[in-house]
């Protein structure tokens, strides 16, 4: 089975994080925009990695163990045991404190993974750790046409508050602001950890080990 891991990216990820923009966005930040984020205490600049350990099987694609060609030594058949793969970075997520205010401005997952609860595992470490900043909202920008992303951030209580028209300069497309309020609440907390309990029976069903409060920021 693989494992997940959700920790703060360090200068030798930022190649990965910016290979991954460039998969799920397009190329929105450089990989100076990144660095900067790793700099700022303001920031919360989030990882998602896999990887596999010796003899487990791989039920994920691309992230799976290679298997190295069989060995003939005198004669006989070895199979020497599946090398280990090192850490993929599959998610990015970012925040940004701004007074009281946490601004979510990355949250991606490799398409190769997406649809299986990682998504949802990453913005929960993101508002998780608002809440521990003591942060009272959280908001972002999304296209308005983006359809999963919406019905994600809904699924943790964010609401449209308004559009800015015309946001996207490449499609001329609108940005629906949402918010979430009420973070910094002791029953935010309660939700936090039911929420965990879903995600983490989700990610167990698409075969993923580890758990998200392994992360502890
Ligand atoms: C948005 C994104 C991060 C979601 O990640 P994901 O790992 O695919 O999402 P999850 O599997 O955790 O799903 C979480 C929720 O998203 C929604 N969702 C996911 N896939 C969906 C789909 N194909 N259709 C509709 N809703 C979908 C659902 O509400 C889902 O909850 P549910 O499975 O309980 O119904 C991912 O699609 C992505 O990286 N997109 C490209 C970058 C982007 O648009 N980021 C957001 C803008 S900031």
């Amino acid at each position: 089975m693989p494992f997940l891991g959700i920790k703060h990216l360090a200068a030798e990820h930022l190649n990965s994080a910016v290979e991954l923009d460039r998969l799920c966005f397009g190329g929105l930040w450089t990989i100076e925009g990144y660095r900067r984020e790793l700099d700022s205490p303001n920031s919360d600049l989030l990882g998602l990695w896999t990887w596999e350990t010796e003899g487990s099987e791989s039920a994920h694609n691309q992230a799976g163990t290679h298997h190295p060609p069989l060995l003939q030594i005198r004669g006989r058949t070895h199979h020497p045991p599946p090398l280990q793969v090192p850490p993929i970075l599959i998610g990015i997520g970012c925040l940004w404190v701004i007074l009281e205010e946490a601004h979510i401005t990355i949250l991606a997952i490799d398409p190769r993974f997406q649809g299986q609860g990682l998504g949802q595992a990453l913005l929960w470490t993101l508002l998780k750790s608002a809440h521990r900043r003591q942060l009272e909202r959280a908001t972002l920008e999304v296209r308005a046409s983006n359809l999963v992303a919406l019905s994600l951030y809904h699924k943790f209580g964010f609401k449209e508050a308004g559009r800015r028209k015309r946001y996207y300069a490449d499609t001329g497309e609108d940005a629906a602001i949402l918010w979430r309020s009420d973070i910094e609440k002791p029953e935010f907390q309660q939700y936090l950890a039911n929420q965990k309990v879903k995600i983490c029976d989700r990610l167990q069903q698409k075969n993923w080990q580890g758990s998200i409060d392994s992360f502890e920021l």
